[in-house]
């Protein structure tokens, strides 16, 4: 088993920079996140694990090895698709048996292709921890799109292999599966006890999954940390806004420091941010506040109330404050009163209130 490891690692496209000197330590046994939008280069960061794609600069190393030189065939990684492209004409049994036919495995300090009974037994311990045991003599078109799912993981887990790549393998399931199957990736990661390194854009899959997620934008790793770490602290504005749903409320406003104690002043009202440091009287800041934070109240800062969503297990009141659309997040509304067309006031405690800095998006502490 091991980690892998990216040092100051680029990859271009001809004037494309795909990643962008990324320095990202993911441990032995880890499940990582590389979360971010369509096009930040999570595939290619993936890619390049998996040696199918060259490295343009920097190293990238399997355990101790520096990889940029070895052959995908040579890798000990398995890779899961968003497609599963299983063989439609061949069983369950014999779609998981393929990369154990095609491939030299070492066995007892011998590398060498598996016997029969050998490859038997892996297919069997893969479908077991999957839970394909009773459709192993099916054929893919008998399956549903999560079983399909299932069997492409087990073609991929009987390798055994020191890391698993998976670049967004649950794209092509509805969101009920979707759920269902996050929680047995979890399972799964906690069986086999091997570094798993997952691309996905959905930021749910990645607090609900990750041991530390890696945030990327255009190329760039943003942050590194456990989901709750991430979440409470978000660096910069960028991963503030991508982190969480619905999204956490950004809003300009201006430092005003009396005696020990900072206020914001955002449109006609104040909020109170306790004791900083790091702000001075009469910065311009960004202030950043969680949906489930901000709550209507006595006081506070004005807020046009737009639409109100109700959920059932709570309410989402959409407003406008100071002209930026802010969402405040309730699970227990009480006798507020908030209606659409009339103004309310919203109010945050002030340690839930996170201050960025306008020019740099970096975060203030
Ligand atoms: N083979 C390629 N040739 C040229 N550009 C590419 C190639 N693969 C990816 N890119 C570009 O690199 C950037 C990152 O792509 P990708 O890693 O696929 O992003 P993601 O997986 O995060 O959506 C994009 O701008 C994409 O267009
Ligand atoms: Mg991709």
């Amino acid at each position: 088993m091991s980690g892998v490891t990216f040092d100051q690692v680029t990859k271009r496209f001809g004037d494309v920079v795909a990643v962008d000197s990324m320095s990202l330590e993911i441990r032995d046994q880890e499940f990582m996140v590389l979360l971010g939008p369509s096009g930040c280069g999570k595939s290619t960061a993936l890619r390049m694990i998996a040696g199918l794609e060259t490295v343009s600069e920097g190293e990238l190393r399997i355990g101790d090895t520096t990889v940029n030189d070895v052959e995908a065939k040579d890798r000990d990684i398995a890779m899961v698709f968003q497609s599963y492209a299983l063989y439609p004409h061949m069983t369950v049994r014999d779609n998981v048996e393929v990369p154990l036919k095609t491939r030299s495995y070492d066995v007892d300090g011998d590398r060498r292709k598996l016997r029969k009974p050998e490859r038997a037994d892996r297919v069997a311990e893969a479908a077991r921890i999957l839970g394909l045991s009773d459709l192993l003599d099916r054929k893919p078109g008998a399956l549903s799109g999560g079983q399909r799912q299932r069997v492409a993981l087990a073609r991929a887990i009987v390798r055994r292999p020191e890391v698993f790549l998976m670049d967004e393998p649950l794209s092509n399931l509805d969101a009920k599966l979707r759920a269902q199957t996050r929680v047995e990736l979890v399972e799964l990661h906690r069986q086999l006890r091997t570094t798993i390194i997952y691309v996905t854009h959905d930021q749910v899959e990645a607090m609900t999954m990750a041991d530390r997620i890696a945030v990327m934008e255009a190329g760039r790793l943003q942050q590194v940390g456990a989901p709750r770490d991430v979440y409470a602290r978000p660096a910069n504005l960028f991963v503030a806004r991508f982190i969480g749903s619905p999204p956490m409320n950004t809003v300009d406003g201006r430092v005003r420091v009396d005696g020990g104690r900072a206020h914001v002043e955002v449109g006609d009202g104040r909020l109170d941010v306790g004791p900083r440091t790091g702000v001075a009287d009469g910065d311009a800041v960004v202030v950043g506040i969680r949906p489930e934070h901000l709550r209507i109240a006595e006081d506070g800062v004005t807020a046009h109330v737009r639409a109100i969503e109700w959920l059932g297990h709570e309410r989402h009141v959409y407003c406008d404050v100071a002209g930026t659309p802010v969402i405040v997040r309730d699970t227990d509304p009480g006798e507020d009163h908030a209606a659409p067309g009339t103004d309310v006031r919203v109010q945050a405690a002030p340690d839930t209130v996170h201050l960025f800095d306008p020019s740099t998006t970096e975060r203030i502490d």
